[in-house]
Parts: structure tokens; C-alpha cells; sequence
């Protein structure tokens, strides 16, 4: 299947066919997400809980999301992928958000990045775009401001901040970006932007009437343990399919069941039996 483009994604939305998306961490999954058909891929620096176990994403490093990013390339050459920009990449100023994106493209040939905020990262959206580049905006639950937002909690929950959440989703279609994500609010809001926006917008945990929506893969997948958001749906249980073959290895190797005959190599024919008659000769 060929990759998608902005244009593609355009004219999804347009034709009302909703956008699939996944994060993706590595060359395994995203193989196997390419081969299902996902439309995109993110490699999001969530990877920073469900990869690294750390407790939120701002430890997470652009050294760390470009190896990342490298695996899920090599894992998934005909899929767009978006590479997710780790908190400080772009903050403190336009020129680094522009070297951090420009990394992203030169170093792991991703198609876009990502990055979150609204109204005030307008001049970094702006500046990325003007270097030639795609950018995805992040409003709502924005994780890496998860602090001034009292922590991973849903936003736009009254019509006076489902308003204000309005202006950032313009503001960040004005500025230039060709998609926008949404997280973590309302159905009522989600559809509002989405019906107010000419870019695709797509969501996690904002309900069925945006574009497109994405989960966390480690989340559907029933692998992260920790905690699981509301918005999650989990499609596999693969925690308990991992655990059960740990355990089933265990019992084998103590008991002796493994290895078996037909997991070891053969010694080329007589070459066995000359061995014994050696080390019956041998001093
Ligand atoms: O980092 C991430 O995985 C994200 C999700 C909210 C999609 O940004």
C-alpha cells in the first residue's frame, strides 16, 4: 500500500472516512501495525511511561525519541509517521524548535512532528513550517504541561473552556499545522473543533466525532499495567499472554522439557559416535 499524505488526509476528512492512527515504539510493532494498515503512525514520548517506566514524559530525551523513531521507520518504511517533540525540545525558543524537528526528518526520515500547545507555541508552529516542515498540534490534556493542569485530567469540561480551547485549535490551523491533536476532553468539545477546523483533527479520549482517533499501543494492547485512561479500549490482553509464557519457559527449563531434540543441532553424520571412540582413546 502506498504511503498516505497530507493530501490524503485532507481529503479523508473531507469525504467524512476517519483517520487511523497508533503510537508505535519499534521496528516489531510498527511492522505489524504497517501490515494491519494503520493510516499513521506517532512515535509519541509517552514511550517515556510505557517504554522507560518513568512516572510522566518529562524526563524523556530527543536522543531517546530518535532511536525510537529509527526502529519505527525501519519497521514501517510505507506508513507517515509523526515524531513526537519531548518536553524543552521546542519551549525555549523558535530556532530550537526548528533544529529538534529538523533532527527528527534528518536523523529518522520521519513525516511530520508533533508538538504541544496552543495559542502560545503559535511562532514555533509557524517557524517549523516556514523551514519546509509538517507539524500536528496537541491541545486539551497536553501531558507535558500536566502540572499547571493539576495533573492528567480532563479539560474543557465547561462551555466557557471548551470556547477558550476553540482559540488554540485556531490558532494552531492558522499557524499553519496540518493536522491537530485533541485529548482528553469532552465528546461536546471535540466536536466542536472538528466541525470549526478545515485540518483534520483527530483524538484520544475526546470522542467519536473528531477525524480519526489514536490510543497509546501499549494501552489497547493490554501491556501497560499502571493505569488505564477512561478513553482506552483494550484489544488484546498481552500482559497475560507474556506472563503465562514466562511462566510456561520456567516450568520447562526446571523440569527439562526444554530443550527438546528438535531445538539442538546435529553433529554431521558418524561424527558423534567418532567422538565417543576418541574420548574412550583419550589419556
Ligand atoms: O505521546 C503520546 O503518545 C501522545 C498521545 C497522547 C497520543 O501524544
Amino acid at each position: 500500500m502506498a504511503k498516505k499524505n497530507v493530501f490524503d488526509f485532507a481529503q479523508m476528512k473531507q469525504r467524512g472516512e476517519k483517520i487511523t492512527f497508533l503510537t508505535a515504539y519499534d521496528y516489531p510493532v510498527a511492522h505489524l501495525a504497517e501490515q494491519a494498515g494503520l493510516d499513521m503512525l506517532l512515535v509519541g514520548d509517552s514511550l517515556g511511561m510505557v517504554v522507560y517506566g518513568y512516572g510522566g514524559t518529562l524526563p524523556v530525551t530527543m536522543d531517546q525519541m530518535i532511536v525510537h523513531s529509527q526502529s519505527v521507520r525501519r519497521g514501517a518504511p510505507n506508513t507517515f509517521i509523526i515524531g513526537d517533540m519531548p518536553f524543552l525540545s521546542y519551549q525555549k525558543s523558535v530556532a530550537d524548535a526548528i533544529d529538534n524537528a529538523g533532527r527528527f526528518h534528518k536523523e529518522a526520515d520521519v513525516d511530520a512532528v508533533k508538538l504541544e500547545g496552543g495559542r502560545r507555541v503559535v511562532p514555533q508552529i509557524k517557524g517549523i513550517v516556514d523551514s519546509g516542515m509538517l507539524v500536528m498540534g496537541h491541545i486539551g490534556l497536553t501531558p507535558q504541561s500536566s502540572g499547571q493542569l493539576g495533573g492528567f485530567k480532563a479539560q474543557a469540561n465547561t462551555a466557557e473552556a471548551a470556547l477558550a480551547l476553540l482559540e488554540d485549535a485556531k490558532a494552531v490551523e492558522e499557524a499553519g499545522a496540518f493536522s491537530l491533536l485533541l485529548e482528553g476532553i469532552p465528546p461536546e468539545a471535540g466536536k466542536l473543533i472538528t466541525e470549526s477546523l478545515k485540518i483534520p483533527v483527530l483524538s484520544i479520549g475526546a470522542g467519536p466525532y473528531c477525524d480519526g482517533q489514536v490510543l497509546i499501543v501499549s494501552d489497547m494492547l493490554g501491556l501497560f499495567e499502571a493505569f488505564t485512561p477512561k478513553f482506552v479500549k483494550k484489544y488484546a490482553n498481552l500482559a497475560e499472554v507474556i506472563r503465562n509464557a514466562f511462566k510456561a519457559y520456567i516450568d520447562d527449563v526446571k523440569s527439562g522439557r526444554f530443550p527438546a531434540a528438535e531445538h539442538c543441532y546435529k553433529m554431521k553424520p558418524g561424527e558423534a559416535e567418532k567422538l565417543e571412540e576418541l574420548l574412550k582413546k583419550a589419556p
